[in-house]
């Protein structure tokens, strides 16, 4: 039997030490101080639902947002199993929604503002509730471009991010940690590819527009102390990317959303303007 079988006594050896330095690693981190809270783009499903339960589980209290008429299932159950999630509506392309809830949210500081919700694809015939519709990508490639649907990625990805990061400024330089974070790609690369495979021309420039925006914010806001960093999840199986589930390369939300959060933690403000992976290393602009 090699060190490589599931149940050799030096693999469970192995795993126990891993363990064990896990729980001790876990146990020498900071506790999150009470104060601590962080406001979720997009939170209703794939990497932004996974923020608000990694969070709520955390003990932070979650500003959970979504953009439906109704609070979408995936929430009302997350808030009924944490007291410390609140659910609120913010689409984030429009300006007076943002601000009626900065307003709400007044005296409340936000320590990380997560900017997560984006579009993709053309999702406009799947049934809200579908959560497996894989949307249609081929809108996006030349020749058949659907120049609404880049109206959209634009206002969600681009101005969306802009808008949220300014109507709650106040409430992030207000807090301990002073944090925004924007959940962009490494679709938004112009040097980090070699040769670019065709397709999906809106998404691409759009994170490459995050990118340059948030790095302007950045260096608007180093002075008050605010941390801005951009973030790429990498390949995430989230239920809209059902189909994508044979490939390997893919990885769970728990593994990308749980690093994003270590490397959160992690920033000061030395890192502001940077563009880095989930697990903190830095990808090419
Ligand atoms: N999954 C990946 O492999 C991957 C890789 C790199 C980057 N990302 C980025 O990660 C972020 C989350 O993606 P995801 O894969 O988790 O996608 P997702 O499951 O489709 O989630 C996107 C979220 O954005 C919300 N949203 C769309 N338009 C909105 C609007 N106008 N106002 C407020 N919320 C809006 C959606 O709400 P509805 O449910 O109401 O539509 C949904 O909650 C995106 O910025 C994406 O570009 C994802």
């Amino acid at each position: 039997m090699t060190d490589s079988s599931a149940d050799s006594p030096c693999r469970r050896a192995l795993l126990i030490a891993a363990g064990l330095l896990g729980l001790s690693l876990a146990a020498a981190r900071p506790a999150p101080a009470v104060a601590d809270t962080v406001l979720i783009t997009g939170a209703n499903s794939g990497i932004g639902l996974e923020f608000a339960k990694e969070y709520a589980a955390k003990g932070w209290t979650v500003i959970a947002t979504h953009r439906r008429s109704e609070p979408p299932r995936t929430l009302t159950e997350l808030a009924a199993r944490y007291a410390n999630v609140r659910i609120e509506r913010l689409d984030v392309t429009s300006v007076d929604e943002a601000r009626a809830l900065a307003r709400k949210l007044e005296d409340v500081p936000i320590d990380v503002l997560i900017d997560n919700a984006g579009v993709y694809n053309d999702r406009s015939h799947c049934r809200a509730d579908d959560e497996e519709c894989p949307g249609d990508w081929s809108v996006e490639s030349f020749g058949k471009l659907k120049y609404s649907l880049l109206d959209t990625i634009m206002a969600v990805n681009i101005k969306g991010p802009l808008i949220v990061a300014e109507a709650f400024y106040d409430n992030v330089k207000a807090s301990r940690e002073k944090k925004i974070i924007a959940i962009s790609s490494s679709n938004g690369t112009l040097t980090g590819e070699k040769s670019p495979a065709q397709g999906a021309i809106f998404y691409r420039m759009s994170k490459a527009a995050l990118n340059r925006e948030m790095q302007i914010v950045a260096a608007s806001t180093r002075r008050d102390g605010v941390t801005v960093v951009m973030l790429n999840p990498g390949p995430t199986l989230t239920e809209h990317q059902e189909y994508l589930r044979r490939y390997p390369e893919m990885l769970t939300t728990a593994f990308t959303v749980g690093h994003m959060i270590e490397t959160i933690d992690r920033v000061t403000i030395r890192d502001t303007g940077r563009f880095l992976r989930y697990d903190g290393a830095t990808e090419p602009w």
